[in-house]
């Protein structure tokens, strides 16, 4: 059953955050499906730009639309990813997508404000909820002085508003991730001490943390034994997420630690079979690892379980 991000944040606010999880083919959706059921929890689909035009936009909503029906239990959100304005407006025609991220983080303050409030409108029209950003991830380097580095992180004060400006329904912070494998360098952290201070400001309002794969180390040292070469990459600290939770976070997005999943299901596997030729036999195998990833994830998430709480206070 495909929800708003909105009910399922009512639902986990405080408590525990929902896992956000990018698939762009068949084998990523049908994991993500047996993932969520196997862990009794409700989650959010994310689709990029990228994903969209990696086949063609309907084919991801054709996968989704049939695992709905393989997978009747499932409570959901489908969300766009990293929009910009066009490919919001798109999803939000669409009607199939009940989210939307627009994100105009790298304009000026103003106009990430003008930007997103024209999406929410649009948005709110049609019963879609609108995440938005505000603060930049990543990137920032070791020999970044103290006030350069926070810069880019979501000054709290902006942030409210911020909120009240524009109407999103959740925002997307900076507190110290980056997108990929490769987050951490030095001294750099995840800044629970901005988003505690966020948080003060906008009681009760969902925030959204981006950039929050862990990057197993022993993901990456079988990767790299299989013939890749990942060296130095680290991610966030996966036990931090219930942290993060208290302090409102509800979203946690995570795709690079699935693509590390496929890498090396791949690399080991085709190591281990020179001769193999047939998609499916690693298909299966992959769609199996990928499903015990996102159980594993939402354990540390505190999402695995809640399924029947966020059916009946859906049908309350
Ligand atoms: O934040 C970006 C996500 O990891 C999606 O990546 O744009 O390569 O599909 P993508
Ligand atoms: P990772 O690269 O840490 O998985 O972050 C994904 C993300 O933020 C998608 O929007
Ligand atoms: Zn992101």
């Amino acid at each position: 059953m495909i929800v708003t991000t909105k009910k399922l944040f009512e639902a986990a606010y405080g408590k525990y955050a929902i896992g956000a999880y990018n698939i762009n083919n068949l084998e990523q959706t049908m994991g993500l499906f047996r993932g969520n059921l196997d862990s009794q929890a409700p989650f959010i689909i994310q689709i990029s730009k990228g994903a969209r035009k990696y086949s063609d936009k309907r084919m991801l909503e054709a996968l989704i639309r049939a695992a709905d029906e393989i997978f009747p239990e499932a409570i959901f959100a489908v969300h766009l990813d990293h929009g910009d304005e066009e490919t919001c407006m798109d999803c939000i025609k669409s009607g199939f997508y009940s989210s939307v991220m627009i994100d105009a983080s790298h304009e000026d303050f103003e106009t990430n404000v003008a930007i997103t409030r024209r999406v929410v409108e649009a948005a709110h029209e049609r019963g879609i909820v609108v995440e938005a950003e505000l603060g930049q991830l990543g990137g920032v380097e070791e020999h970044v002085k103290v006030d350069e580095a926070n810069a880019k992180l979501t000054d709290p004060d902006k942030a409210k508003e911020f909120v009240e400006r524009t109407g999103c329904d959740s925002l997307a912070v900076a507190i110290g991730t980056s997108h990929g494998a490769y987050k951490f360098s030095g001294s750099q952290a995840l800044r629970l001490d901005v988003l505690a201070e966020i948080q003060k400001r906008l009681p009760g309002f969902p925030l959204v943390m981006h950039g929050s794969s862990s990057v197993p180390q022993e993901e990456v040292e079988r990767i790299n034994k299989a013939g890749g070469n990942l060296k130095g990459a680290k991610g966030v600290d996966e036990n931090a997420f219930r942290r993060a939770a208290e302090l409102g976070v509800t979203k946690v997005n995570i795709d690079t630690d699935g693509r590390l999943v496929w890498t090396r299901v791949h690399r080991e596997y085709f190591m281990q079979h020179p001769e193999e030729i047939d998609l499916r036999p690693i298909g299966k195998i992959f769609m199996a690892e990928y499903a015990k990833f996102i159980a594993h994830k939402n354990e540390k998430l505190g999402s695995a379980g809640r399924l029947p709480e966020v059916r009946a206070l859906l049908s309350a």
